[in-house]
């Protein structure tokens, strides 16, 4: 008998929060999601920008709402959650994508700016898992958490990255203790490593003053870097019932980077 995918992938009737969806891999995640009939909440602190992608979407018939969120305040957080769950009734999948790429070497790490990546890479994500996880357990929806990590989280792929690095290694564990702590419920936690890949992020990090030696040493065995949608249909896999027996998983997405 032929596998019916339509519907082992199928999202309808269901609701996705995707945070950092205004541009890059979110921009893809959040398209991917409604393309399989998921009701889209874009969270972004570029908030005209989610406006517009909320807006593409619904004019290609899917149906999406964005959200002026900065994911490293605690309060606007818990307000995004409780907002969702008021105006579409349920919650079904979060995606932690929001992160900050910045990068600094050791000497020049201030405490500010370990502050900054750690509340925006690692506990904006602690914070959106914990609220969505009290929405799920109470209304008992079989949920899904997908967290955005590294390769970085991983392998130590280049200097300056001492916060960058460390928040995401946190992310691969904050996925692990969380699935943890889910699975009797149903809920299934993973996370992608995404290696090196096209987005406006990913350009600002290795910008004009990267050492062009570290830009080469970037290039995967695969002969071309990640795209948004490369990532997007991992997330699309571990965000649906194609991997109901995965959970706790950080899956890496690299085009060979990490093990080739
Ligand atoms: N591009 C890469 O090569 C790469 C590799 C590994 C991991 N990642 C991770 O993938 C994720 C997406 O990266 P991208 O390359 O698409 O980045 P990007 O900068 O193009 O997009 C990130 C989005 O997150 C939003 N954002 C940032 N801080 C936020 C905050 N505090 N609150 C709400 N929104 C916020 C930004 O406004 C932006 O729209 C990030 O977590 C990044 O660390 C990227």
């Amino acid at each position: 008998m032929l596998i019916d995918l339509a519907k082992l992938y199928g999202l309808s009737g269901q609701v996705a929060i995707v945070t950092g969806g205004a541009q890059g891999m979110g921009e893809a995640i959040a398209r991917f999601l409604a393309g399989m009939g998921a009701t889209i909440a874009i969270a972004d602190v570029k908030f005209e920008k989610a406006e517009q992608v909320a807006a593409a979407i619904r004019a290609e018939g899917g149906k999406a709402t964005a959200y002026d969120v900065d994911m490293s305040k605690e309060d606007q957080v818990v307000a995004l959650v409780a907002g969702v769950r008021a105006s579409e009734g349920r919650i079904d999948i979060l995606v932690n994508n929001a992160g900050w790429q910045d990068r600094r070497y050791i000497e020049d790490t201030t405490s500010e700016f370990w502050d900054h990546i750690m509340n925006t890479n690692l506990r904006g994500p602690a914070m959106a898992s914990r609220e969505v996880v009290k929405v799920m357990r109470a209304d008992r929806t079989k949920g899904r958490i997908v967290n955005i990590s590294s390769n970085s989280a991983l392998h130590a792929t280049a200097p300056s990255l001492y916060a960058y690095s460390t928040s995401k290694a946190g992310v691969a564990g904050l996925t692990r203790a969380t699935a943890l702590e889910t699975a009797k419920d149903g809920i299934r936690v993973n996370a992608i490593c995404p290696g090196n890949t096209t987005t406006p992020g990913q350009m600002t990090a290795t910008g004009p003053d990267f050492p062009p030696e570290q830009i080469a040493a970037f290039m995967p065995p695969i002969g071309r870097t990640g795209t948004p949608e490369d990532i997007a249909s991992a997330v699309l896999y571990l965000a649906t019932d194609a991997s109901a027996f995965v959970t706790g998983q950080t899956l890496v997405v690299d085009g060979g980077m990490l093990t080739c």
